[in-house]
């Protein structure tokens, strides 16, 4: 493993003008903050030694280095996702290359299933921490301990600079977010009624099938990692809570917008 992502990264350290400080994970429909990065370059996956691509359509596997606020910036467009049938050493590879590269602080970014009935289609929350439902984990197996220690902490899953970082970007912004609990699940089935149910007593506030392998093994890393959902859709049994059809693009714009200034800021404040 550990020469799979020495050739990752020289490979991707051959293109790049400098080395990346903050790595950035874009969930899917998220891709308009690409137009925010300055002096952009783009490296397909299937160019980058060891890389898996994607399967699934709408996330284009792409690495995107540049600036932004001035700070470098490693952006992978598109992620690899456990419902497609990926191992878990495969999904978080372009993470641990990041980390072999030298970043120091992910930004972790996703769509999810609303289930805390407060939230709205739309809305920009700042993942607190999570719950890993998805019966997988990363770290399995004898490898681990080429990478971290064997009984990781997550205590600071989430770490509290990049916490303070994003809520002052939005402060400054003016961009109301909201902040919850991710829970992770395999997928590719959306969650019954009954699940949700579930994921409320347990605790979660929304749900999706990304971001948790990614955090666990950037954790694992030494990394400080921060998360930001969108939410997508009510999940099953919230209710009727539906965009205006008349609406829906113009909120769409609106939300991509807030998005995009938020992580600029947010990578700003990190750097
Ligand atoms: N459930 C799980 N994953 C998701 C959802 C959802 O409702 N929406 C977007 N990703």
């Amino acid at each position: 493993m550990y020469e799979q992502l020495a050739s990752a990264a020289e490979y991707i350290q051959s293109i790049a003008k400098n080395p990346p400080k903050v790595g950035i994970v874009l969930g899917s429909g998220l891709g308009t903050f690409i137009d925010s990065v300055e002096n952009a370059q783009f490296i397909p996956y299937s160019d980058i030694p060891f890389f898996q691509n994607t399967t699934v359509e709408g996330h284009e596997g792409r690495l995107i280095l540049g600036t932004v606020e001035g700070i470098e910036v490693a952006i992978l467009h598109g992620r690899l996702h456990a419902y497609e049938g990926n191992p878990m050493e495969d999904i978080v590879f372009p993470v641990r290359t990041l980390a072999t590269l030298g970043v120091e602080s992910l930004l972790l970014t996703s769509a999810a299933g609303g289930v805390n009935p407060d939230f709205n289609p739309g809305d920009l929350v700042l993942i607190d921490d999570h719950i890993n439902l998805m019966g997988q984990n990363p770290l399995l197996g004898k490898s681990i301990r080429d990478f971290g220690p064997s009984f990781p902490d997550m205590g600071k899953a989430y770490s509290n600079n990049i916490k303070e970082a994003l809520i002052s970007a939005a402060k400054e912004i003016a961009v109301p977010i909201k902040r919850g609990v991710y829970a992770a699940m395999l997928g590719p089935t959306y969650e019954t009624a009954a699940e949700v149910k579930m994921l409320q007593i347990l605790g979660a506030d929304m749900v999706g099938m990304s971001t948790v392998p990614e955090n666990i093994a950037a954790n694992h890393l030494g990394l400080s990692v921060g998360g930001i959902s969108c939410i997508a859709n009510m999940a099953n049994g919230i209710g009727p809570k539906e965009l205006a059809q008349e609406n829906i693009k113009e909120r769409a714009v609106e939300v991509m917008s807030n998005f995009s200034k938020l992580l600029c800021l947010t990578v700003k404040n990190i750097g």
